[in-house]
């Protein structure tokens, strides 16, 4: 592999691999969760062992890949638009194929061939080892279609190319798939049932990255908690492992000491955690090693008993609470995070103020808030009315996003005075003199450059904030560095 430095739109550099000898050029993008970014990562790296080197260029595109998301009616329409773009690129370039992935690949299927006419080649989250044979058909002159969805699958043999990256930061797939089925929730059928991957084969690529300069990774899955792994298989299968595979399994607290003792320099951050999933063993994990960062990132939904049962999230609100009091009594400066939904069928006011009243107990550092939107073939979809009218669910959404605007700025306020480890991972976007980072708590951090670099640990006291910013200054390397 050879290394290119090339800007991108922003104009950060980025470092491309490009393997010699490859002739076509890859157009990937990817809209949605961060496991997208990451799959994107790993069909770019399958494709570069069948001739593909990646480009930044659409215009110069052999084949474009967009790696979809479903989560939402939006997000759709987003990509459906992206669609049209393409459209008129290939009206300047006619022989550049393109391929739908991901969600809105397993879920629309071959309908998507007929629904929109720039697309050659349809394939889901679980058949990127496919793709070298789709793309030949494509060369043929055929449409090509693989959504099968598979029990094994974890791409765990595969090294994914890092593409956009910094150098600094990477994703790792541990788990795929869930088996939670939250009734709003189209993941359990785009993504298929949960998995785990080989901790041995995750354990390399951290050693890899490491040896290649990074110096944080985010372990990363639709349900991290949840980890599990016995030899192979689904998560919900345990049960008939033998009595050996059950005595020497993996949980995530085990994968998460694991990862922190092997690379004790290199910081761990993992998404998503889920309340019914989350164990005390975690964060004790959390609290023993200073390499896993503190802040989790811990969806709710809502703050109503009623509605969370008829969201199916298997826990109460009062649990909620109990795990909330847990992780600050192990982990005091521990952040939090939240996806709130606003407007969910039969959702009422009272309920609404549930919502307000859970927020107001927990006071999240950050929060990812929606309004719910109906999807195809859920169980919410099949089974409840969509009956709050869309101008509640936006007067809910912004009570939401204006009390955690509120609470944001009262824990940024918290880190005022405080000397706080960061690691820098890029030059501020306001100002060419700044570095940008994250401490501990994933909140970012900006300072002037001075004389250190990307990829330094760098301690800095922080003097202002704004509600989602800390500004300071270095006072030296952290010990860390
Ligand atoms: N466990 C996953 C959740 C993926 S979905 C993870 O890795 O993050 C991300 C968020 O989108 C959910 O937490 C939820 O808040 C929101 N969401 C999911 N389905 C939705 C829907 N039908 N309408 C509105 N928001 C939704
Ligand atoms: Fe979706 Fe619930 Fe799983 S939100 S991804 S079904 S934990």
């Amino acid at each position: 592999m050879e290394k290119i430095i090339e800007e991108n739109k922003q104009g950060q550099s980025l470092v491309l691999e490009q393997k010699e000898g490859n002739q076509r050029k890859l157009f990937i993008e990817s809209y949605g969760c961060q496991m997208n970014f990451s799959d994107s990562e790993i069909v770019a790296s399958i494709l570069s062992e069948n001739g593909f080197n990646t480009t930044q260029n659409l215009e110069d595109a052999d084949l474009v890949l967009v790696n979809t998301c479903s989560i939402r009616d939006k997000a759709e329409q987003t990509v459906r638009k992206r669609l049209e773009k393409y459209n008129a690129v290939k009206k300047i370039n006619p022989n550049m194929k393109v391929g739908v992935l991901g969600c809105m690949a397993e879920r629309l299927k071959s309908k998507f061939l007929e629904e929109e006419k720039i697309v050659d080649l349809v394939v889901g989250p679980d058949a990127y080892k496919d793709l070298p044979n789709l793309v030949a058909e494509v060369d043929e002159g055929r449409n090509a279609v693989n959504v099968i969805l598979s029990k094994e699958e974890t791409y765990g043999d595969i090294s994914p190319v890092r593409l956009n990256s910094n150098g600094v930061t990477a994703f790792v797939s541990i788990t795929r798939g869930c088996d939670n089925m939250c009734t709003f929730c189209v993941v359990p059928f785009t993504r298929g049932r949960e998995r785990s991957r080989d901790p041995q084969s995750i354990m390399e690529e951290i050693n890899d990255l490491w040896s290649k300069g990074y110096k944080e990774v985010t372990l990363l899955g639709q349900n991290v908690d949840s980890y599990l792994w016995y030899g192979g298989g689904l998560k919900k299968d345990f049960e008939k492992a033998s009595d050996m595979q059950k005595a020497t399994a993996v949980n995530f607290a085990n994968l998460l000491e694991m990862c922190a003792t092997a690379l004790p320099k290199m910081r761990f951050r993992f998404s998503t955690s889920n309340p019914q999933d989350m164990t005390l063993d975690v964060i004790e994990a959390m609290a023993k090693h200073n390499n896993i960062c503190n802040y989790i990132h811990l969806p709710v939904q809502s703050g109503s008993n009623r509605i969370l049962k008829e969201m199916n999230r298997q826990h109460t609100r009062e649990e909620y609470f109990e795990l909330i009091d847990n992780i600050k009594r192990l982990i005091p400066d521990c952040a939090i995070s939240q996806d709130m939904i606003s407007g969910f069928p039969a959702e009422t006011e009272e309920d609404h103020q549930d919502t307000l009243s859970l927020m107001e107990y927990v006071k999240y550092d950050f929060g990812f808030m929606f309004a719910y939107s109906e999807r195809p073939g859920t169980l919410a979809e099949r089974k409840m009315e969509d009956d709050v009218p869309e101008e509640t669910k936006k007067r809910r959404l912004e009570e939401i996003i204006v009390l955690q605007q509120k609470h944001a700025l009262y824990r940024t306020e918290q880190h005022l005075g405080k000397v706080e480890e960061v690691l820098i991972e890029k030059e501020s976007k306001r100002s060419d003199a700044h570095w940008s980072g994250r401490n501990s708590q994933n909140t970012v951090v900006v300072f002037p450059k001075e004389n250190y670099k990307v990829g330094d640990f760098v301690n800095v006291k922080i003097t202002e904030c704004t509600s989602a910013t800390l500004i300071g200054e270095a006072v030296g390397y952290s010990e860390n560095n």
